[in-house]
């Protein structure tokens, strides 16, 4: 879900609703406007996509130059009109935005109804507005009212606040959901993320956990909850709107798959040392991702914390940092390190993986890691590196150290560059302590360089030879295809849950991936001829045992497609029915390339299902709740 504030000389409603379509990729079922004019508050709310709420807009004029907007992702109440924020309070003098959510909505609802207040939602967020009123009644000025309440609220939340009685005041805050202020001529903004507002300014400023700002149309003042002053410069970012276009594609999915040749080549520039050779013995790493000594020195096991599509990226970086860097590597849904973590190590390296950089769970699990060490000996203190694509969010700003992966925003929800460019990550971080450990010998880390360096023109190849035939192929299983089997080993296996991710995000067909070699212990039992599976079959030190293990669903009449070198093809064509091929590889490097045709795979079986690819039901691409 997402939130939009506007206050300054244009009309707000147009700069809400196109910022809220800017947010739309973060996922939302219903939405809404409030704005403030002429003493009044004017909120327009419609359930479903927001051109449902642009029809609602246009049968009247909305002139104010103050508002907020937002779009909603069901959690408290289901998807209504009703539901949808804005939320009022009962005279409609107030009106609420928020994101994140209120833990202890429940018992101040009691005390708001036990006063005689009237709810109209089923939601958390109503209680913000009632509060507001009652402590407006004992406070000298909104700011206050606002603090008051914040002070009641327990969990996490970004809110946005109008009052048609203070027409110069957008108030906004800030606790543990993202909440960014945009710096105009004569106007501010707030959002959820910067490319609500990228059209408008490129002058930001990130509020932090217990931040509150006052934004009038002379400027901005902060304070701390407790009522402190603070000061801060904004800054001013370097992208433009352009990288948020889908710039002749069909869907932003199908642009982010045909950028990750451009990602890749942009991640290798930054990090490989191109001086660097392994026959002349240098004295510094092939890589500079910058990590500092205090960062590795002693390293004794690294632990990974992810969600959804990065959690498969961490899958590969563990194969990455235990068989190249010698490191042991554990990985952890970041919803369940949360309350189960491993017992502390010492000389451990904490690394959370994420595209939006704003995940809720993953941010947790790193704070309460440094929470948990923080009184400990120092080699237990921890050691936090955040691989993401959005250098300026949250889990960028907690961690002590960032790889930043030079994917830029990705919009579809269903991650493609984000996930490539996330696994480079991997690499350059696995070569690096592969080097200062002397755990592989210079000549490997060279072959490996080497490999990731033919990466971007073997995407291009493969989006160039490959992506029509895949699409034809997609046409198979867009009828009555229910269920689908993924199978790959070792450093591939992780590119197996991935295509079966994909498929299921954006397809709704139901997949499953399985390790190749525990197909036989159970989910060999949903075979017949109904169900295809996708074997991935990069040659190397697993591919003999993965087209056995293809043979086995072969025997039972599964239609069997295979992800596999050129060179392997005709030798693969005796056990596949379909090939999806890739460039020849070294196994180390394959499976960002073994990623590639699955993208194409899962992109044209949902497009040619008519489905919303880049907005599939359901899901979010900023997952800022628990
Ligand atoms: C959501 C997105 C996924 C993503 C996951 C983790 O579910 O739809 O694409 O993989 O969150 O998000 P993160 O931003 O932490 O990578």
């Amino acid at each position: 879900c997402g939130i939009v504030g506007y206050i300054g000389t244009q009309a707000a409603t147009e700069i809400l609703v196109a910022g809220l379509e800017r947010l739309e990729y973060r996922g939302y079922d219903s939405a809404g406007v409030a704005t403030v004019d002429e003493g009044k508050i004017s909120c327009v709310k419609a359930k479903g996509k927001l051109f449902n709420l642009r029809a609602k807009i246009e049968q009247s004029e909305y002139k104010g130059q103050l508002g907020i907007g937002h779009t909603r992702w069901a959690t408290h109440g289901k998807p209504e009109e009703h539901n949808a924020h804005p939320h009022l309070n009962t005279d409609g003098t107030l009106a609420v935005v928020q994101n994140g959510i209120i833990e202890n909505y429940l018992e101040l609802k009691e005390e708001l109804v036990s006063k005689g207040i009237e709810f109209r939602s089923e939601t958390d967020t109503e209680v913000i507005p009632h509060l507001i009123s009652v402590f407006l009644h004992s406070s000298s000025s909104l700011m206050e009212a606002i603090q008051k309440t914040i002070d009641r609220l327990e969990g996490a939340f970004a809110i946005a606040v109008v009052h048609a009685e203070n027409p110069y005041e957008l108030i906004v805050a800030r606790q543990q959901a993202p909440l960014v202020l945009g710096f105009g001529q004569g106007e501010f903004f707030c959002a959820s993320d910067t490319t609500a507002i990228l059209p408008y300014t490129r002058t930001i400023l990130n509020l932090e956990n217990g931040e509150i700002a006052k934004l009038t149309p002379l400027g901005v003042e902060m304070y701390t909850f407790s009522g402190d002053r603070i000061s801060r410069f904004p800054r001013t970012l370097d992208w433009n709107p352009t990288q948020v276009e889908k710039q002749g594609f069909r869907h932003y999915m199908l642009k982010e798959i045909y950028e990750q040749p451009a990602v890749v080549r942009s991640s290798l520039d930054t990090y490989i040392n191109l001086n660097w050779h392994a026959d002349e013995n240098p004295d510094y790493s092939p890589v500079n991702i910058g990590l500092t000594p205090d960062m590795t020195d002693n390293l004794e096991h690294i632990q990974i914390v992810a969600c959804g599509t990065s959690w498969h990226a961490a899958l590969v970086g563990k194969y990455l940092l235990e068989q190249v860097a010698g490191i042991p590597t554990t990985v952890d849904y970041a919803s369940e390190f949360r309350y189960s973590p491993k017992p502390v190590i010492p000389n451990t390296l904490t690394i959370g993986v994420t595209q939006s950089g704003e995940t809720a769970d993953t941010i947790a699990a790193l704070e309460s890691e440094r929470a948990r060490r923080v009184n400990l000996d120092p080699k237990y203190h921890a050691r936090l590196l955040a691989i993401t694509n959005r250098a300026e969010s949250t889990i960028a700003q907690i961690c002590d150290c960032i790889i930043d992966t030079q994917a830029g925003i990705e919009i579809g929800v269903a991650a493609t560059k984000t996930f490539v460019a996330q696994t480079m990550g991997f690499y350059f971080l696995a070569l690096d302590l592969a080097y200062r450990r002397q755990a592989v010998s210079n000549q490997r880390i060279s072959e490996i360089v080497e490999g990731l360096r033919q990466i971007p023109s073997q995407i291009e190849t493969i989006l160039d030879t490959q992506a029509d035939a895949i699409e034809e192929l997609a046409h198979h299983f867009t009828n009555e295809t229910e269920d689908f089997i993924f199978i790959g080993r070792g450093i591939n296996f992780p590119i197996a849950l991935e295509g079966a991710l994909k498929l299921k995000e954006i397809s709704y067909i139901h997949a499953e991936a399985y390790p190749a070699g525990e197909m036989k212990h159970g989910p060999i039992a949903l075979l017949d001829n109904k169900v295809p599976v996708v074997a991935v079959a990069m040659p190397g030190s697993v591919y003999d045992k993965v087209i056995s293990n293809a043979q086995e669903a072969k025997a039972r009449d599964a239609r069997l497609i295979g992800v596999t070198t050129a060179m392997n093809a005709t030798e693969a064509g005796h056990t596949f029915d379909d090939i999806l091929t890739v460039p020849e590889v070294d196994e180390i490097v394959s499976p960002v390339l073994a990623v590639v045709p699955l993208q194409i795979l899962s992109y044209h079986i949902a497009a040619i299902k008519g489905l919303d690819v880049d907005q599939p039901r359901n899901l979010a691409k900023s997952v800022t709740v628990e």
